[in-house]
């Protein structure tokens, strides 16, 4: 059973900002249990976790499989015993204009970045009801407190889970359970990629810095974490100037449409090459 050290749950620990919390957290020694579905990327954060001297859990799985899901909760309290923190860090977005979006893009960002972290929760709650204790971490974005374009679905995903984590705040904590929300800015992760304009010169801040801050709320919980800092008074200011919101968003929007085109355009030139080098092969 428990001695003491933390078990903590981070979902989404195969790259990026889950991958950097496990390792910063790894270095106090918790007993640390990822979730992620690409074997490889999550085996190497695991062993990474393990050098450092922690306790780790792999577990492939989606989270938007309820199967899946449950296997995470029952091999932790298997495991471990309890669940100290829960980390719902897994999520995705997509950079595309809301009326040009497939179907499915919009399905999986719904399903991954609100539904699961909701469902997971749910699952999650009643053992630390019954604990007296625990903490929820959930990952939104700065980008659901200043909205933009071309990515209203994963907006739209980022303010329900700030809703979301508000109101369960105030509901749980007479139960001892502590709510976290998380708000990144821009960092430099496998998210750019993912959200179609990764191939083009777009650089976010280093993920680090921001996995120390995310690791500090573990010992030390507060309501809610925005960084990079200066998203502070942006979003302060904003809430007073419609028009400097506008510009800001439409800065937003024309940077993220632009790497969009500069990384289509790659993709394109990259095919072309390979069909070259394939009809030459021939
Ligand atoms: N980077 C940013 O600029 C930024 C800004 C604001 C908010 N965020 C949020 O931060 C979180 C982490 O993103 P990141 O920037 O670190 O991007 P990332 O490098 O792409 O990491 C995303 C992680 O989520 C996992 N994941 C995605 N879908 C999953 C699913 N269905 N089941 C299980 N795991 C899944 C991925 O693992 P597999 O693919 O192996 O499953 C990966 O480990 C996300 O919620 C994102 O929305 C990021």
């Amino acid at each position: 059973m428990n001695d003491e050290s933390p078990i903590i749950i981070i979902t989404g620990a195969s790259s990026g900002i889950g991958k950097a919390v496990a390792l910063k957290l790894a270095e106090s020694k918790p007993k640390i249990v990822i979730v992620a579905r690409r074997q490889k990327e999550l085996m190497k954060t695991a062993h990474a976790v393990k050098r450092k001297g922690a306790k780790v859990l792999p577990i492939i799985g989606d989270v938007r499989n309820r199967e899946d899901r449950e296997r995470v909760v029952n091999l932790t309290m298997k495991a471990f015993g309890q669940i100290d923190v829960l980390i719902n860090n897994a999520g995705l977005g997509k950079a595309n204009l809301f009326i040009d979006q497939p179907d499915e893009e919009i399905d999986e960002l719904i399903e991954t970045n609100i539904l699961a972290l909701i469902k997971l929760t749910h699952r999650v709650l009643p053992i630390m009801k019954e604990q007296g204790k625990g903490h929820i971490i959930n990952l939104s974005s700065t980008l659901a407190l200043l909205p933009s374009y071309p990515f209203a679905v994963y907006c739209a995903t980022k303010a329900a889970v700030k809703t979301f984590s508000d109101c369960i705040r105030e509901e749980v904590k007479e139960y001892g359970i502590k709510i976290s929300t998380v708000y990144p800015g821009p960092y430099d992760t496998n998210f750019g990629k993912v959200a179609g304009y990764g191939k083009s010169g777009f650089q976010g801040y280093d993920v680090q810095g921001l996995a120390e801050h995310i690791a500090k709320l573990v010992s030390k919980p507060k309501d809610n974490l925005i960084k990079p800092w200066f998203f502070v008074p942006l979003v302060w200011v904003t809430i007073f100037s419609k028009r400097l919101k506008r510009k800001i968003i439409t800065g937003i929007a024309d940077t993220i449409i632009k790497a969009k085109r500069e990384t289509d355009l790659t993709i394109m030139l990259e095919e072309k090459k390979q069909e070259e080098i394939e009809l030459l092969a021939r």
